[in-house]
């Protein structure tokens, strides 16, 4: 039999990895600068922190969960976010009574969606994103729109990306524009797609960003939220947009910019990138996640990055993970007797930071060098009886193929040069 990745998975191998892991410093390092500290959550919740947390009436709970019953048959779910996660781990841990608010956490890792696989979207995949818990008023939301620009700097991709915002209100405003919507949908239900008859009931909200162009037409002439949202909702919004443009943060307005989950009841934004469907970035404002999951009131903001999204912009874009390998160095032992010289030599290259691989196959000298150069190593050292028993060694460039003899002494000077 032939083994072959589950669906929706993917290896990363070489470059990949080397993306993934450069993401994840600079994610982290950027992070840090807002003070944000890094928050490891399991894999694995019960259920109901998504059901609750995400909403019945979200596609991911309703269709996409990776839920099984363990072997106490308590359900489980491999996490399809983070957001409910660390809400569920701050709650838990009552981290609201002992730190300084707001609670900052960012995290980086993977997570799961039964959806159907296509270019950028996949069943398992990594966020990398923050939440910003116990916030009030509007500072964090502008603050998180900032952090993701930054990173989007850091990866030189700020100026590709488009932002689009929409202010979608708290319980009662939501409850009210649910109603007039599902109204107006109710209206037009033939026009409309199997996915959207069924979210009139369950989720009317969703049915503004569906992708079908038949429910987009009826989605067009369907009420707005902005004209739902009471005084103090649309002075915060007001807020935002104005502080943006103060900051010179280009924006789109999208009133029907819904986002995927429910938990969600002011500022919610997206960053695209021109001509995808496929958000590279999400997040927004969360009044009552806290509170549904058993912690007190308090008010959320945050977001996540898909990180397969953005290593394919990355690469679309020319963008290398900028590496901050140090030198490296193939070991070449000419001789049996040489072969504890040679772990000598290794030992004192690594305890320095410096790579280091030794060739313990031994053979002909030309079967060492095609090996270093597979290996895409920078320098050779090349050791014999005669440089052993004058503690020295050949030291070869091999990319200029220069050679000089040093003594192991000095070895560490000459290559720090
Ligand atoms: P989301 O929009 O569901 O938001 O996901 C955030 C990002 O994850 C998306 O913009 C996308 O880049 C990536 N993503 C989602 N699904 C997939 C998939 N199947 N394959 C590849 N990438 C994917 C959230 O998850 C919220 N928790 C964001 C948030 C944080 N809101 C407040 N705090």
């Amino acid at each position: 039999m032939d083994y072959q990745k589950v669906k929706g998975t993917h290896d990363f191998i070489g470059e990949d990895a080397e993306y993934l892991s450069y993401i994840r410093e600079t994610f982290f390092k950027v992070t840090s600068l807002f003070n944000y500290k890094e928050h490891v959550i399991p894999t694995l919740e019960y259920s109901e922190v998504f059901s609750r947390g995400v909403g019945q009436g979200s596609d991911i709970v309703r269709k996409e969960m990776y839920s099984f019953l363990d072997k106490s048959y308590r359900s489980l779910t491999l996490r399809p976010e983070f957001t409910a996660g660390i809400v569920r781990s701050v709650v838990e841990n009552k981290l609201y009574a002992t730190e300084v608010l707001p609670i900052k956490s960012s995290y980086l890792g993977q997570s799961f969606r039964y959806e159907r696989p296509q270019a950028g979207r996949y069943r398992e995949f990594y966020q990398g994103g923050v939440e910003c818990i116990g916030v009030s008023g509007i500072d964090y939301d502008v603050e998180v729109i900032q952090l993701c620009l930054e990173l989007l700097k850091r990866f030189h991709l700020d100026d590709k990306v488009a932002l689009s915002i929409n202010y979608l209100g708290g319980i009662d405003t939501r409850e009210r524009y649910t109603a007039s919507l599902t109204q107006y949908f109710k209206g037009h239900i033939e026009e409309m797609c199997d996915d959207c008859k069924e979210r009139i009931e369950v989720n009317p909200l969703r049915i503004l960003d569906c992708k079908e162009e038949r429910d987009q037409k009826v989605a067009s002439n369907a009420p707005e939220i902005t004209s739902f949202l009471s005084e103090k909702e649309k002075a915060d919004y007001e807020a935002i947009k104005e502080r943006l443009t103060l900051l010179n943060i280009e924006f789109h307005e999208d009133t029907h910019l819904v986002r995927g989950l429910d938990y969600y009841s002011g500022l919610v934004f997206e960053f695209n990138v021109p001509l995808e469907d496929n958000a590279l970035c999400g997040g927004g404002h969360y009044d009552n996640l806290v509170s549904e999951l058993g912690g007190p009131e308090l008010e959320g903001v945050g977001f996540s990055f898909g990180i397969e999204r953005l290593i394919q912009f990355m690469k679309d874009n020319g963008i290398k993970p900028e590496s901050k390998k140090s030198k490296s160095f193939y070991i070449m032992p000419l001789d049996k007797e040489v072969s504890n010289y040679a772990l000598r030599i290794a030992r004192l290259l690594r305890e320095n930071d410096y790579r280091a691989e030794i060739d313990y196959d031994g053979g002909k000298i030309a079967s060492m060098f095609k090996r270093a150069e597979r290996l895409n190593l920078d320098y050779g050292i090349i050791i014999g009886l005669d440089e052993a028993n004058a503690k020295t060694v050949q030291l070869k460039d091999l990319k200029t193929q220069e050679q000089i003899s040093v003594s192991y002494d000095k070895l560490l000077e000459e290559i720090s040069k």
